[in-house]
């Protein structure tokens, strides 16, 4: 049984649309996770949900109820905002116990429950420090302990991560998704990071203008998008269209750098298609092969990015790009002058023509 529902909601501001018509479940135990551009309306869904602002329409449903008339003191949510926005001149215990207070626990059992999440979040010893005397990560950690002390029934985290350096980033989302997933704790994660979302959530939902464009797990989502925004976002970066025309042993899709043989398997049926390329399924040799779907190519660009070398070949003066794991075979091949790009028919993936 779904433990949130959100339904049909809209909010303009003046006469801007931050979010229009957006509905949703959050499953109990579950990690959800809000992905989208900057401006496409993230936080302002949080809010909405936290009783911060109100909807122009649509309703929020937690455990079958409406909240509207629920003041956002009373909703039992813990949020996490980017800023952290710890008090400054409270100590660290002090911080996480602050929601406590106010909801009639005893000393002991407040004592209690900050030394369980001073645990919890990895900061046993730091209790009586503030938080200047803390690292951007250890004040995060903060942040997400002082979210959850009052067992709250859901969790709100508006890109908690964005202020710290990439190695440390890596670490806290997957420290944030082991305590989650140990509190069990319903949870709405909101990141314009496609790589964290990736790895942190159970489902996904882009939003872009303020709308959903898509739902699904992170690899439903990478591995068969629907929409050419989906993919773009999450890094498919070679979309085309193309004219699909039956042969005798199954298709043939014009594009414009040229033809595909595609057998008859191929799921795509409509004569006008745009699909998508999966970069690194797509290989690169230095002799020809002669096998189908080979195309002489020449190097516009290379990008070594560490693991993955990003290689933009032209065919037809079209640039697709390919991406090679950054072995020494890889660097001999973008150093030579002219190369074969084999695009095999599991690389490519039918999406949804745009309206
Ligand atoms: N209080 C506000 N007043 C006016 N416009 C706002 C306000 N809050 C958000 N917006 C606008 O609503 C849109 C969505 O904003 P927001 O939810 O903050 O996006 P995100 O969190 O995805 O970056 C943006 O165009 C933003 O400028
Ligand atoms: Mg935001």
């Amino acid at each position: 049984m779904p433990s949130i529902r959100v339904r049909n909601i809209s909010k303009k501001f003046e006469d801007s649309i931050a979010i229009e018509d957006i509905s949703f479940d959050v499953q109990e135990g579950e990690l959800l996770t809000l992905l989208g551009p900057s401006g496409s309306g993230k936080t302002t869904v949080l809010r909405l949900i936290a009783g911060l602002i109100k909807p122009d329409t649509g309703q929020i449903l937690f455990d079958e109820k409406d909240i509207s008339g629920i003041p956002t003191e009373e909703r039992n949510i813990g949020f996490v905002f980017q800023s952290y926005a710890l008090f400054p001149h409270l100590t660290v215990a002090e911080n996480i116990a602050f929601g406590l207070e106010t909801r009639g626990w005893s000393r002991t059992e407040k004592e209690d429950r900050v030394r369980e999440l001073l645990q919890l979040v990895g900061l046993e010893g730091k209790g009586k420090r503030y938080p200047r005397q803390l690292s951007g990560g250890e004040q995060s950690r903060v942040a997400l302990a002082r979210a959850i002390a009052p067992n709250p029934s859901l969790l709100l985290l508006d890109e908690p991560l964005s202020a710290l350096d990439v190695s440390l980033r890596e670490n806290l989302r997957k420290a944030i998704r082991e305590i989650q997933q140990q509190v069990k704790i319903s949870t709405v994660y909101v990141t314009h990071d496609q790589e964290e979302a990736m790895e942190i959530s159970d489902r996904i939902i882009i939003l872009n203008h303020g709308r959903i464009v898509e739902v699904g797990t992170p690899r439903e989502l990478y591995l068969q998008p629907k929409k050419v925004f989906t993919a773009q976002f999450l890094g498919i970066s070679n979309i085309f269209s193309g004219e699909l025309e039956p042969e005798t042993n199954g298709f043939k899709l014009k594009t414009s750098f040229g033809a595909l043989f595609l057998s008859s398997t191929f799921p795509g049926k409509q004569t006008n298609l745009t699909f998508a390329i999966f970069p690194e399924r797509l290989i690169l040799s230095t002799t020809p092969t002669k096998k189908q779907n080979e195309f002489e190519v020449t190097i516009r660009e290379v990008n070594f990015t560490g693991a993955v070398t990003s290689i933009t070949v032209e065919v037809k003066s079209i640039p697709i790009e390919v991406h090679l794991t950054s072995n020494i075979n890889a660097k001999d091949k973008y150093q030579n002058a002219h190369l074969y790009l084999t695009i095999p028919e599991e690389a490519i993936i039918v999406l949804e023509n745009e309206a």
